[in-house]
């Protein structure tokens, strides 16, 4: 079952990171010269909002909190972390918690709003690009985790 867990944990950051690269570095370069891009990329990035943000976040919490106790570590680890690895998984859950605000200021406000102004645009576009980099930290400290923290 623990690897179950970990593989849909898996998937799905799998879908949240690469979501996002794919955007930033395939889609938005074509379709930025488009005349009506603002509109085609507020349809696109809906659809990623719905699977990646409203299911996927809050998927990748319930499958890492369960990942944690198949690992033998309580919850309370995240508020009082007792070694080097649940100390690796507290700066995980921050910036886990720092990337699912972003992304709802992101999709449900600054996404509704970009194509009223070029200012709201490129903030939309910069709180995009800062919370891929967050995710690829992530990744990062996921990968730590691996080795023990
Ligand atoms: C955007 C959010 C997240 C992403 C992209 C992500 C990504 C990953 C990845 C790629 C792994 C596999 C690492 C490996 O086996 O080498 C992993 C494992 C894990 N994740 Fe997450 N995760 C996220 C959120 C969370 C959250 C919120 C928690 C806890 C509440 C969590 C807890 C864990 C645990 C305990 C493991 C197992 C690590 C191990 O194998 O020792 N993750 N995560």
């Amino acid at each position: 079952m623990k690897e179950f867990i970990l593989t849909i944990h898996i998937l799905i950051a799998s879908f949240w990171i690469g979501g996002m690269l794919f955007m930033v570095l395939v889609l938005s370069p074509y379709i930025k010269n488009l005349p009506n891009s603002t509109k085609l990329y507020k349809a696109v990035g809906k659809r990623y909002s719905i699977i990646g943000t409203v299911f996927g976040l809050p998927a990748l919490f319930v499958t890492g909190i369960l990942n944690m106790k198949n690992i033998g570590f309580p919850i309370s680890e995240l508020i009082n972390p007792a070694n080097i690895y649940t100390v690796v998984l507290q700066h995980k859950f921050f910036l886990f918690l720092v990337t699912s605000l972003l992304a709802v200021v992101h999709d449900f406000y600054l996404g509704e709003r970009a194509n009223k102004s070029e200012k709201l645009r490129k903030t939309t576009r910069f709180v995009g690009i800062a919370n891929l980099l967050i995710g690829i930290a992530i990744i990062y400290l996921a990968t730590k985790l691996r080795f023990g923290g």
